[in-house]
Protein backbone atom coordinates (compact mmCIF):
# COMPACT_ATOMS: atom_id res chain seq x y z
CA UNK A 1 0.00 0.00 0.00
CA UNK A 2 1.30 3.33 -1.10
CA UNK A 3 1.34 6.47 0.99
CA UNK A 4 0.29 8.19 -1.68
CA UNK A 5 -2.58 6.45 -2.11
CA UNK A 6 -3.96 7.16 1.21
CA UNK A 7 -6.97 9.11 1.79
CA UNK A 8 -8.85 10.16 5.04
CA UNK A 9 -12.33 10.85 5.72
CA UNK A 10 -14.07 11.78 9.08
CA UNK A 11 -16.26 14.78 9.86
CA UNK A 12 -13.60 16.39 12.53
CA UNK A 13 -10.20 17.88 11.27
CA UNK A 14 -7.05 17.39 12.86
CA UNK A 15 -6.62 21.62 12.60
CA UNK A 16 -8.74 23.98 13.17
CA UNK A 17 -7.95 27.55 12.31
CA UNK A 18 -9.03 30.59 14.12
CA UNK A 19 -9.40 34.50 14.05
CA UNK A 20 -8.14 35.66 17.59
CA UNK A 21 -7.13 38.87 18.35
CA UNK A 22 -3.03 39.00 17.23
CA UNK A 23 -4.41 37.23 13.46
CA UNK A 24 -5.12 33.30 12.81
CA UNK A 25 -3.97 30.58 15.09
CA UNK A 26 -4.85 27.30 14.53
CA UNK A 27 -5.56 24.65 17.38
CA UNK A 28 -5.86 21.04 17.85
CA UNK A 29 -9.46 19.34 18.79
CA UNK A 30 -10.38 17.64 21.57
CA UNK A 31 -11.05 13.99 19.58
CA UNK A 32 -10.02 10.87 20.45
CA UNK A 33 -10.47 9.72 16.41
CA UNK A 34 -8.12 12.46 15.95
CA UNK A 35 -4.89 11.69 18.46
CA UNK A 36 -5.60 8.28 17.31
CA UNK A 37 -5.41 8.82 13.37
CA UNK A 38 -3.09 12.17 13.17
CA UNK A 39 0.45 10.77 13.93
CA UNK A 40 -0.69 7.49 11.41
CA UNK A 41 -1.13 10.43 8.65
CA UNK A 42 2.07 12.23 9.29
CA UNK A 43 3.80 9.03 8.69
CA UNK A 44 1.97 7.51 5.64
CA UNK A 45 1.29 11.22 3.84
CA UNK A 46 -2.05 11.45 2.05
CA UNK A 47 -5.02 13.32 1.93
CA UNK A 48 -6.99 13.80 5.24
CA UNK A 49 -11.27 15.37 3.93
CA UNK A 50 -12.84 16.75 6.78
CA UNK A 51 -15.40 19.14 7.41
CA UNK A 52 -13.75 22.92 7.50
CA UNK A 53 -15.18 24.09 11.58
CA UNK A 54 -12.82 27.23 11.99
CA UNK A 55 -13.52 30.47 11.53
CA UNK A 56 -10.57 31.17 9.63
CA UNK A 57 -10.64 27.33 7.67
CA UNK A 58 -11.50 29.15 4.43
CA UNK A 59 -8.61 32.04 4.85
CA UNK A 60 -5.47 29.48 4.57
CA UNK A 61 -6.55 27.20 2.10
CA UNK A 62 -5.91 27.23 -1.68
CA UNK A 63 -8.37 27.24 -4.51
CA UNK A 64 -9.47 23.75 -4.47
CA UNK A 65 -9.80 24.22 -0.39
CA UNK A 66 -6.81 22.24 0.73
CA UNK A 67 -4.10 23.22 3.09
CA UNK A 68 -0.65 21.31 4.09
CA UNK A 69 -0.85 20.34 7.69
CA UNK A 70 0.65 20.29 10.49
CA UNK A 71 1.37 24.07 10.05
CA UNK A 72 5.03 24.27 9.78
CA UNK A 73 6.11 21.05 9.07
CA UNK A 74 3.55 20.34 5.87
CA UNK A 75 3.38 16.20 5.89
CA UNK A 76 0.30 15.69 4.07
CA UNK A 77 -2.68 17.34 2.76
CA UNK A 78 -6.07 18.63 4.36
CA UNK A 79 -9.20 19.28 1.97
CA UNK A 80 -11.45 21.18 3.94
CA UNK A 81 -15.24 20.63 2.94
CA UNK A 82 -17.52 23.56 3.49
CA UNK A 83 -21.26 22.34 4.97
CA UNK A 84 -24.00 24.58 5.15
CA UNK A 85 -25.56 25.35 8.74
CA UNK A 86 -28.48 23.36 7.81
CA UNK A 87 -26.50 20.57 6.66
CA UNK A 88 -24.44 20.72 9.92
CA UNK A 89 -27.71 20.82 12.18
CA UNK A 90 -29.16 17.82 10.43
CA UNK A 91 -26.37 15.32 9.59
CA UNK A 92 -23.88 16.40 12.59
CA UNK A 93 -26.04 17.97 15.35
CA UNK A 94 -28.82 16.25 14.29
CA UNK A 95 -28.41 12.58 12.82
CA UNK A 96 -24.94 11.79 14.26
CA UNK A 97 -25.33 13.11 17.41
CA UNK A 98 -28.93 12.88 18.36
CA UNK A 99 -29.65 9.48 17.10
CA UNK A 100 -26.47 7.69 16.33
CA UNK A 101 -24.23 8.55 19.47
CA UNK A 102 -27.03 7.87 21.59
CA UNK A 103 -27.77 4.61 19.73
CA UNK A 104 -24.68 3.28 19.92
CA UNK A 105 -23.97 4.08 23.86
CA UNK A 106 -25.38 2.67 26.61
CA UNK A 107 -25.76 5.89 28.46
CA UNK A 108 -29.56 5.90 28.86
CA UNK A 109 -29.80 9.14 26.68
CA UNK A 110 -32.98 8.42 23.96
CA UNK A 111 -31.92 8.81 20.53
CA UNK A 112 -33.35 11.24 18.82
CA UNK A 113 -34.63 10.50 14.99
CA UNK A 114 -36.11 13.10 12.24
CA UNK A 115 -36.53 12.74 8.96
CA UNK A 116 -34.95 16.06 7.99
CA UNK A 117 -31.76 14.76 9.79
CA UNK A 118 -31.59 11.58 8.11
CA UNK A 119 -31.97 13.85 4.38
CA UNK A 120 -29.09 16.32 5.46
CA UNK A 121 -26.87 13.17 6.65
CA UNK A 122 -27.19 11.03 3.27
CA UNK A 123 -26.51 14.24 1.64
CA UNK A 124 -23.43 14.63 3.37
CA UNK A 125 -22.53 10.82 2.84
CA UNK A 126 -22.49 11.72 -1.00
CA UNK A 127 -20.58 15.49 -0.81
CA UNK A 128 -17.53 13.25 1.14
CA UNK A 129 -18.07 10.54 -1.67
CA UNK A 130 -17.71 13.63 -4.40
CA UNK A 131 -14.84 14.76 -2.63
CA UNK A 132 -12.93 11.14 -2.19
CA UNK A 133 -13.25 10.66 -6.01
CA UNK A 134 -12.41 14.38 -6.64
CA UNK A 135 -9.16 13.55 -4.59
CA UNK A 136 -8.28 9.98 -5.61
CA UNK A 137 -5.40 9.88 -8.16
CA UNK A 138 -5.98 6.46 -9.09
CA UNK A 139 -8.98 4.01 -9.04
CA UNK A 140 -8.07 1.99 -6.45
CA UNK A 141 -6.90 4.29 -3.15
CA UNK A 142 -7.38 2.77 0.00
CA UNK A 143 -9.73 4.99 2.08
CA UNK A 144 -9.94 5.28 5.43
CA UNK A 145 -13.57 6.09 6.83
CA UNK A 146 -13.40 7.40 10.09
CA UNK A 147 -16.53 7.12 12.67
CA UNK A 148 -20.22 7.08 13.07
CA UNK A 149 -20.65 10.55 10.59
CA UNK A 150 -19.92 8.39 7.43
CA UNK A 151 -22.16 4.98 7.87
CA UNK A 152 -22.70 5.62 4.14
CA UNK A 153 -19.99 6.66 2.71
CA UNK A 154 -18.41 3.21 2.25
CA UNK A 155 -21.05 2.06 -0.16
CA UNK A 156 -21.35 5.19 -1.64
CA UNK A 157 -17.69 5.54 -2.90
CA UNK A 158 -17.77 1.50 -3.54
CA UNK A 159 -20.47 2.74 -6.58
CA UNK A 160 -17.70 5.17 -7.93
CA UNK A 161 -14.77 3.55 -7.21
CA UNK A 162 -15.51 -0.20 -7.33
CA UNK A 163 -11.74 -1.43 -6.78
CA UNK A 164 -11.23 1.29 -3.86
CA UNK A 165 -9.75 -0.45 -0.52
CA UNK A 166 -12.20 0.96 1.88
CA UNK A 167 -11.38 0.60 5.40
CA UNK A 168 -14.01 1.65 7.80
CA UNK A 169 -13.48 2.37 11.45
CA UNK A 170 -16.29 3.17 14.05
CA UNK A 171 -14.80 4.53 16.89
CA UNK A 172 -17.85 4.27 18.89
CA UNK A 173 -19.46 1.04 20.35
CA UNK A 174 -21.71 -1.06 18.64
CA UNK A 175 -24.70 -1.89 20.82
CA UNK A 176 -26.56 -5.56 20.50
CA UNK A 177 -29.46 -5.62 17.54
CA UNK A 178 -32.34 -4.59 19.92
CA UNK A 179 -30.75 -1.78 20.92
CA UNK A 180 -29.88 -0.87 17.05
CA UNK A 181 -32.78 -1.73 15.56
CA UNK A 182 -34.83 0.90 16.67
CA UNK A 183 -33.07 3.11 14.14
CA UNK A 184 -35.49 3.79 11.26
CA UNK A 185 -32.67 3.87 8.35
CA UNK A 186 -30.88 0.51 10.32
CA UNK A 187 -30.76 -1.27 6.57
CA UNK A 188 -29.21 1.54 5.27
CA UNK A 189 -27.09 2.07 7.48
CA UNK A 190 -25.46 -1.34 7.80
CA UNK A 191 -25.66 -1.63 3.92
CA UNK A 192 -23.67 1.60 3.77
CA UNK A 193 -21.01 0.01 5.84
CA UNK A 194 -21.20 -3.48 4.05
CA UNK A 195 -19.64 -1.76 0.82
CA UNK A 196 -16.17 -1.45 3.19
CA UNK A 197 -13.27 -3.72 2.25
CA UNK A 198 -12.62 -4.32 6.84
CA UNK A 199 -14.98 -2.65 8.78
CA UNK A 200 -13.37 -2.41 12.46
CA UNK A 201 -14.40 -2.23 16.14
CA UNK A 202 -12.26 -1.53 19.06
CA UNK A 203 -13.59 -4.87 20.34
CA UNK A 204 -14.58 -8.22 19.38
CA UNK A 205 -17.55 -7.78 20.98
CA UNK A 206 -18.92 -5.15 19.46
CA UNK A 207 -17.59 -6.95 16.23
CA UNK A 208 -19.84 -9.94 17.43
CA UNK A 209 -23.24 -7.16 18.02
CA UNK A 210 -22.43 -5.90 14.38
CA UNK A 211 -22.79 -9.40 12.79
CA UNK A 212 -25.38 -9.98 15.26
CA UNK A 213 -27.42 -6.81 13.99
CA UNK A 214 -26.53 -7.76 10.39
CA UNK A 215 -27.98 -11.44 10.81
CA UNK A 216 -31.31 -9.70 12.17
CA UNK A 217 -31.70 -7.30 9.64
CA UNK A 218 -30.56 -7.90 6.31
CA UNK A 219 -30.69 -10.92 3.83
CA UNK A 220 -26.65 -11.19 3.93
CA UNK A 221 -24.31 -14.50 4.40
CA UNK A 222 -22.35 -13.88 7.50
CA UNK A 223 -19.60 -16.62 8.51
CA UNK A 224 -19.19 -15.86 11.59
CA UNK A 225 -15.91 -18.24 12.10
CA UNK A 226 -14.30 -16.13 9.36
CA UNK A 227 -15.76 -12.80 10.95
CA UNK A 228 -17.30 -11.80 7.42
CA UNK A 229 -20.48 -10.81 5.91
CA UNK A 230 -21.22 -10.97 2.31
CA UNK A 231 -24.29 -8.73 0.26
CA UNK A 232 -24.16 -8.07 -3.05
CA UNK A 233 -20.88 -10.28 -4.22
CA UNK A 234 -18.85 -7.88 -1.83
CA UNK A 235 -17.58 -9.60 1.17
CA UNK A 236 -16.36 -7.64 4.19
CA UNK A 237 -14.41 -8.48 7.10
CA UNK A 238 -15.37 -7.10 10.69
CA UNK A 239 -12.40 -6.96 12.66
CA UNK A 240 -11.31 -5.56 15.71
CA UNK A 241 -8.60 -3.20 15.63
CA UNK A 242 -8.37 -1.85 19.74
CA UNK A 243 -6.75 1.91 18.95
CA UNK A 244 -4.32 3.48 21.17
CA UNK A 245 -2.13 6.67 20.97
CA UNK A 246 1.81 7.28 19.41
CA UNK A 247 3.81 6.65 22.65
CA UNK A 248 5.82 10.05 22.90
CA UNK A 249 9.57 9.91 21.58
CA UNK A 250 12.53 11.14 23.27
CA UNK A 251 12.71 14.03 21.69
CA UNK A 252 9.01 14.87 23.17
CA UNK A 253 9.75 13.60 26.37
CA UNK A 254 12.60 15.32 26.95
CA UNK A 255 10.43 18.75 26.27
CA UNK A 256 8.35 17.33 29.38
CA UNK A 257 9.21 20.01 32.05
CA UNK A 258 10.02 17.69 34.85
CA UNK A 259 7.10 15.74 37.44
CA UNK A 260 7.93 17.62 40.25
CA UNK A 261 7.82 21.20 37.95
CA UNK A 262 4.36 20.44 36.97
CA UNK A 263 3.65 19.12 40.48
CA UNK A 264 4.46 22.76 42.19
CA UNK A 265 2.98 24.52 39.03
CA UNK A 266 -0.67 23.12 39.12
CA UNK A 267 -1.02 23.18 42.90
CA UNK A 268 0.02 27.01 42.62
CA UNK A 269 -2.19 27.80 40.38
CA UNK A 270 -4.62 26.32 42.21
CA UNK A 271 -3.68 27.83 45.26
CA UNK A 272 -3.00 24.63 47.13
CA UNK A 273 0.08 23.07 48.65
CA UNK A 274 2.87 21.20 47.69
CA UNK A 275 1.51 18.02 49.40
CA UNK A 276 -2.07 18.22 48.34
CA UNK A 277 -3.03 15.63 46.75
CA UNK A 278 -5.07 15.36 43.21
CA UNK A 279 -7.35 13.11 40.95
CA UNK A 280 -7.56 14.49 37.31
CA UNK A 281 -10.60 14.37 34.52
CA UNK A 282 -10.16 14.83 31.09
CA UNK A 283 -13.11 14.75 28.94
CA UNK A 284 -15.05 16.18 26.75
CA UNK A 285 -18.08 17.42 28.63
CA UNK A 286 -20.44 14.84 27.06
CA UNK A 287 -23.02 12.78 28.90
CA UNK A 288 -21.16 9.23 28.06
CA UNK A 289 -18.11 10.55 30.12
CA UNK A 290 -19.81 9.37 33.59
CA UNK A 291 -18.42 13.00 35.04
CA UNK A 292 -21.61 13.40 37.18
CA UNK A 293 -21.09 9.87 38.80
CA UNK A 294 -17.11 11.07 39.23
CA UNK A 295 -18.08 13.90 41.34
CA UNK A 296 -20.48 11.64 43.66
CA UNK A 297 -17.53 9.58 43.76
CA UNK A 298 -15.37 12.11 44.74
CA UNK A 299 -18.63 13.02 47.70
CA UNK A 300 -18.55 9.72 48.98
CA UNK A 301 -15.14 9.36 49.34
CA UNK A 302 -14.69 12.44 51.66
CA UNK A 303 -17.92 11.39 53.32
CA UNK A 304 -15.95 8.43 54.62
CA UNK A 305 -12.83 9.60 54.96
CA UNK A 306 -13.16 13.28 55.94
CA UNK A 307 -9.50 13.43 56.86
CA UNK A 308 -9.13 13.81 53.18
CA UNK A 309 -11.20 16.88 52.97
CA UNK A 310 -9.06 20.19 52.97
CA UNK A 311 -6.16 17.73 51.23
CA UNK A 312 -7.95 16.06 48.03
CA UNK A 313 -9.15 17.47 45.04
CA UNK A 314 -10.39 16.32 41.93
CA UNK A 315 -9.46 18.69 38.86
CA UNK A 316 -11.62 17.62 35.83
CA UNK A 317 -11.13 19.03 32.64
CA UNK A 318 -14.13 19.55 30.21
CA UNK A 319 -13.83 20.26 26.86
CA UNK A 320 -17.06 22.25 26.13
CA UNK A 321 -18.36 20.07 23.05
CA UNK A 322 -21.61 19.80 20.56
CA UNK A 323 -22.93 22.67 23.54
CA UNK A 324 -25.38 23.77 20.07
CA UNK A 325 -27.36 20.38 21.65
CA UNK A 326 -30.15 20.89 24.53
CA UNK A 327 -29.16 17.51 26.16
CA UNK A 328 -25.10 18.77 26.15
CA UNK A 329 -26.66 22.60 27.68
CA UNK A 330 -28.95 20.33 30.37
CA UNK A 331 -25.79 17.99 31.14
CA UNK A 332 -23.35 21.10 31.42
CA UNK A 333 -25.64 23.22 33.84
CA UNK A 334 -26.18 20.06 36.14
CA UNK A 335 -22.72 19.59 36.69
CA UNK A 336 -22.05 23.23 37.39
CA UNK A 337 -24.82 22.77 39.83
CA UNK A 338 -23.71 19.50 41.35
CA UNK A 339 -19.96 21.03 41.28
CA UNK A 340 -21.46 24.15 43.10
CA UNK A 341 -23.00 21.88 45.66
CA UNK A 342 -20.34 19.84 46.55
CA UNK A 343 -18.05 22.74 47.00
CA UNK A 344 -20.08 24.30 48.59
CA UNK A 345 -20.85 20.91 51.24
CA UNK A 346 -16.34 20.70 51.69
CA UNK A 347 -14.97 23.91 50.39
CA UNK A 348 -13.27 26.37 52.36
CA UNK A 349 -11.34 29.14 52.15
CA UNK A 350 -8.50 28.59 49.67
CA UNK A 351 -9.83 25.08 49.20
CA UNK A 352 -12.23 23.40 46.86
CA UNK A 353 -13.26 19.64 46.27
CA UNK A 354 -13.80 19.88 42.72
CA UNK A 355 -12.06 22.19 40.32
CA UNK A 356 -14.07 22.24 37.29
CA UNK A 357 -12.28 23.73 34.18
CA UNK A 358 -15.11 23.46 31.52
CA UNK A 359 -12.39 25.28 28.47
CA UNK A 360 -10.32 23.75 25.81
CA UNK A 361 -7.06 22.85 26.97
CA UNK A 362 -3.93 22.19 24.47
CA UNK A 363 -2.02 19.26 25.35
CA UNK A 364 1.05 20.61 26.82
CA UNK A 365 -1.46 21.57 29.47
CA UNK A 366 -2.99 18.43 29.59
CA UNK A 367 0.39 16.64 30.09
CA UNK A 368 1.34 19.16 33.17
CA UNK A 369 -1.97 17.75 34.58
CA UNK A 370 -1.12 14.50 34.04
CA UNK A 371 2.28 14.44 35.27
CA UNK A 372 0.88 16.53 38.26
CA UNK A 373 -1.99 14.01 39.47
CA UNK A 374 -1.80 11.32 42.03
CA UNK A 375 -4.57 9.92 40.18
CA UNK A 376 -6.44 10.41 37.17
CA UNK A 377 -9.84 9.15 36.97
CA UNK A 378 -12.01 7.37 33.75
CA UNK A 379 -15.54 6.69 34.55
CA UNK A 380 -17.27 6.64 31.08
CA UNK A 381 -20.89 5.02 31.33
CA UNK A 382 -19.53 3.81 27.90
CA UNK A 383 -16.92 4.32 25.45
CA UNK A 384 -15.62 2.70 22.83
CA UNK A 385 -12.14 2.65 23.74
CA UNK A 386 -10.73 5.89 25.28
CA UNK A 387 -7.33 7.31 24.91
CA UNK A 388 -7.08 10.06 27.84
CA UNK A 389 -6.66 6.77 30.34
CA UNK A 390 -3.75 5.36 27.11
CA UNK A 391 -2.26 9.46 27.60
CA UNK A 392 -2.06 9.50 31.21
CA UNK A 393 0.20 6.39 31.04
CA UNK A 394 2.28 7.78 28.32
CA UNK A 395 2.26 10.93 30.09
CA UNK A 396 4.29 8.99 33.93
CA UNK A 397 7.49 8.49 32.86
CA UNK A 398 8.40 8.43 37.02
CA UNK A 399 5.68 5.37 36.89
CA UNK A 400 3.86 6.63 39.63
CA UNK A 401 0.27 7.40 39.16
CA UNK A 402 -2.87 5.04 39.50
CA UNK A 403 -5.60 4.58 37.13
CA UNK A 404 -9.23 4.52 37.59
CA UNK A 405 -10.65 2.94 34.63
CA UNK A 406 -14.41 2.23 33.91
CA UNK A 407 -14.91 -1.69 32.91
CA UNK A 408 -17.46 -0.06 30.25
CA UNK A 409 -14.44 1.66 28.39
CA UNK A 410 -12.94 -0.67 25.52
CA UNK A 411 -9.89 0.12 27.25
CA UNK A 412 -10.36 -1.90 30.45
CA UNK A 413 -10.17 -4.86 28.34
CA UNK A 414 -6.25 -3.87 28.29
CA UNK A 415 -5.22 -2.14 31.19
CA UNK A 416 -5.88 -4.79 33.79
CA UNK A 417 -3.11 -3.28 36.00
CA UNK A 418 -5.90 -0.19 36.84
CA UNK A 419 -8.25 0.06 39.50
CA UNK A 420 -11.30 -1.06 37.26
CA UNK A 421 -14.61 0.16 38.76
CA UNK A 422 -18.46 -0.17 37.26
CA UNK A 423 -19.08 4.16 37.48
CA UNK A 424 -22.64 3.28 38.42
CA UNK A 425 -21.57 2.08 42.11
CA UNK A 426 -20.88 5.11 43.73
CA UNK A 427 -19.41 3.45 47.14
CA UNK A 428 -17.15 1.20 44.50
CA UNK A 429 -15.83 4.20 42.96
CA UNK A 430 -15.42 6.27 46.25
CA UNK A 431 -13.50 3.10 47.59
CA UNK A 432 -11.07 2.86 43.73
CA UNK A 433 -10.71 6.30 44.63
CA UNK A 434 -9.11 6.14 48.64
CA UNK A 435 -7.44 3.07 47.98
CA UNK A 436 -5.36 5.62 44.85
CA UNK A 437 -4.94 7.85 47.31
CA UNK A 438 -3.00 5.65 49.51
CA UNK A 439 -1.45 3.48 47.69
CA UNK A 440 2.04 2.51 48.39
CA UNK A 441 4.57 4.00 45.64
CA UNK A 442 5.84 0.18 45.15
CA UNK A 443 2.62 -0.59 43.72
CA UNK A 444 2.21 1.90 42.06
CA UNK A 445 5.43 1.39 40.11
CA UNK A 446 4.49 -1.91 39.68
CA UNK A 447 1.17 -1.18 38.12
CA UNK A 448 2.39 2.03 36.74
CA UNK A 449 5.37 -0.06 34.72
CA UNK A 450 2.87 -2.68 33.67
CA UNK A 451 0.34 -0.50 31.80
CA UNK A 452 3.46 1.36 30.36
CA UNK A 453 4.22 -1.41 28.63
CA UNK A 454 0.91 -2.53 27.49
CA UNK A 455 0.55 1.09 25.88
CA UNK A 456 4.03 1.36 24.73
CA UNK A 457 3.83 -2.20 23.04
CA UNK A 458 0.20 -1.94 21.44
CA UNK A 459 0.49 1.35 19.83
CA UNK A 460 -1.24 3.44 17.28
CA UNK A 461 1.10 2.26 14.55
CA UNK A 462 0.38 -1.56 15.35
CA UNK A 463 -3.25 -0.29 14.99
CA UNK A 464 -2.80 0.86 11.61
CA UNK A 465 -0.25 -1.53 10.60
CA UNK A 466 -2.42 -4.16 11.45
CA UNK A 467 -5.42 -2.77 9.41
CA UNK A 468 -3.77 -1.53 5.98
CA UNK A 469 -1.58 -5.40 6.80
CA UNK A 470 -4.61 -6.97 6.58
CA UNK A 471 -5.94 -4.93 4.02
CA UNK A 472 -3.04 -5.29 1.87
CA UNK A 473 -3.22 -8.92 2.26
CA UNK A 474 -7.30 -8.51 1.03
CA UNK A 475 -6.27 -6.65 -2.10
CA UNK A 476 -3.71 -9.32 -2.79
CA UNK A 477 -6.71 -11.98 -2.47
CA UNK A 478 -8.99 -10.40 -4.82
CA UNK A 479 -6.55 -9.48 -7.65
CA UNK A 480 -5.72 -12.94 -8.14
CA UNK A 481 -9.25 -13.89 -8.01
CA UNK A 482 -10.10 -11.30 -10.67
CA UNK A 483 -7.19 -12.45 -12.80
C1 LIG B 1 -15.63 10.98 19.74
C2 LIG B 1 -15.96 10.58 18.32
C3 LIG B 1 -15.13 11.37 17.32
C4 LIG B 1 -15.24 12.84 17.60
C5 LIG B 1 -14.90 13.16 19.04
C6 LIG B 1 -15.08 14.63 19.36
O1 LIG B 1 -14.34 10.58 20.06
O2 LIG B 1 -15.77 9.20 18.16
O3 LIG B 1 -15.57 11.11 16.01
O4 LIG B 1 -14.39 13.59 16.75
O5 LIG B 1 -15.74 12.39 19.88
O6 LIG B 1 -16.41 15.04 19.11
P1 LIG B 1 -16.75 16.19 18.07
O7 LIG B 1 -18.22 16.07 17.84
O8 LIG B 1 -16.33 17.45 18.71
O9 LIG B 1 -15.95 15.91 16.82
Amino acid sequence: LRGDELIVVSNREPYIHETGPDGVHFKRPASGLVTAVEPVMRACSGTWIAHGSGSADRSVVDKHDRVMVPPGSEEYTLRRIWLTPEEEQGYYYGFANEGLWPLCHVAHVRPVFRESDWEAYRRVNERFADAVVAEARSADPVVLVQDYHFALLPALIRQRLPRATILTFWHIPWPNPESFSICPWRTELLEGLLGSTILGFHTRFHCKNFIETVDRNLEARTEHEHSTVTINKQTTLVESYPISIAWPSDTQRAAWPSVADCRSAVRHRLGLGPAHKLAVGVDRFDYTKGILERIHAVERMLEKHPSWVGEFSLVQVAAPSRSDLDEYKAFQQRIHQVVGRVNARFGSPGYQAIYLLAEHHEHDAVTELYRAAEVCMVTSLHDGMNLVCKEFVAARDDEQGVMILSRFAGAAAELNEALIVNPYHVEESADALYRAITMPAAEQRERMANLRMTVRDFNVYRWAGRMLADAARWRLRERIEAR
